[in-house]
């Protein structure tokens, strides 16, 4: 089995391994708590978030923030495609979750070439400060929260490193509860709400991504300044279509590609929630979200009602 400290060159694909490998299958052996927000002990640690407090960003780094199962990979595979075209890289992808790996595998971040690629789960309060004196430009990625949670009650079903559930009314419970890995949704987007920066951040949702997604790899590549022409445009976004990433999910992901890529839809919610759950979702979208900008970019009324 690998271990969280090992030297390998390839981070990405030894991270692969130790959450297709552990064996640890308890919550408490599976997940730890910082600062009052569970992560996942195969692949976070303590000397990590310490590593963190120290980590220096670049000018030019690239941060893509999101809660999980808000569209992570995708989004890394755009920036990766676009990367390739417009900075002539290679295609592989590399580890780019900051909180993942051991600090010997943060400490070789510093050996990438810029323009660097990183995504986070983290929220606001825990992004290493030197991203914001930097000022490091950062994409928010948003998912409805009745589909990012039916994502992850399948997530923890199907990955190794996380706690399985017995059925879909315990897993919800834990997500209201906050009870979850990140901490709790509602928490994790009103602190980006509040602390939102129109200079140095932009946000995109999921659903928008899925209805219109020549217009959104547009913008991406407009707000990290990574121009592309609209054939290239129309490149990225057939090398990052849910079937093409699925395909080569066992390049990508290994023996994980299926957890990664399960329905990638709109709406999935529909065949979990009952209707008192999804009141309770209701409920706390008007209490956190109503009314403000991130709130309204979710389209709450036309994604997450019956
Ligand atoms: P589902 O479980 O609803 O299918 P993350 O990368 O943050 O873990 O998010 C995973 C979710 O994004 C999964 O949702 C996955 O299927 C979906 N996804 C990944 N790549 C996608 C793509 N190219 N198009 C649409 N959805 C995608």
């Amino acid at each position: 089995m690998a271990d969280i400290t090992q030297t390998s060159k390839n981070d990405r694909a030894a991270l692969m391994e130790m959450i297709h490998s552990t064996t640890k299958t308890s919550f408490e052996d599976l997940l730890f708590s910082y600062k009052g927000i569970l992560y996942p002990s195969v692949i976070c640690s303590l000397e990590t978030f310490q590593a963190l407090e120290v980590f220096e960003a670049r000018e030019d780094d690239l941060l893509v923030v999101t809660y999980p199962k808000n569209g992570t990979n995708w989004l890394i595979q755009i920036l990766y495609e676009i990367m390739a075209l417009v900075h002539n890289r290679e295609r592989g992808l590399d580890a780019t979750m900051i909180e993942f790996g051991s600090p010997e595998v943060i400490a070789r971040f510093k050996d990438r070439l810029s323009p660097r690629i990183f995504s986070t789960h983290l929220q606001f309060k825990a992004i290493p400060k030197s991203f914001f004196e930097k000022k490091v430009k950062m994409l928010l990625v948003l998912r409805n929260p009745k589909d990012t949670a039916v994502s992850f009650y399948h997530f923890h079903n199907n990955l190794p490193s996380l706690p399985s559930y017995d059925c879909w009314d315990s897993f919800f419970k834990d997500y209201i509860d906050g009870n979850v890995c990140y901490g709790d949704y509602f928490d994790f987007v009103s602190a980006w709400e509040k602390q939102f920066n129109q200079e140095t951040m932009m946000a995109i949702t999921f659903e928008e991504m899925k209805l219109d997604f020549l217009t959104t790899v547009r913008k991406i590549s407009e707000f990290f300044r990574l121009p592309l022409s609209e054939e290239q445009i129309r490149l990225v976004a057939k090398n990052t279509s849910f079937n093409s990433m699925k395909e080569k999910s066992e390049n990508t992901h290994g023996k994980l590609g299926d957890s990664f890529f399960r329905k990638g839809e709109i709406g999935d919610w529909k065949n979990y929630f009952s209707e008192d759950q999804s009141k309770v979702v209701d409920a706390m979208f008007e209490k956190y979200l109503a009314g403000t900008k991130l709130g309204e970019m979710l389209n709450y009324e036309k994604y997450c009602k019956f």
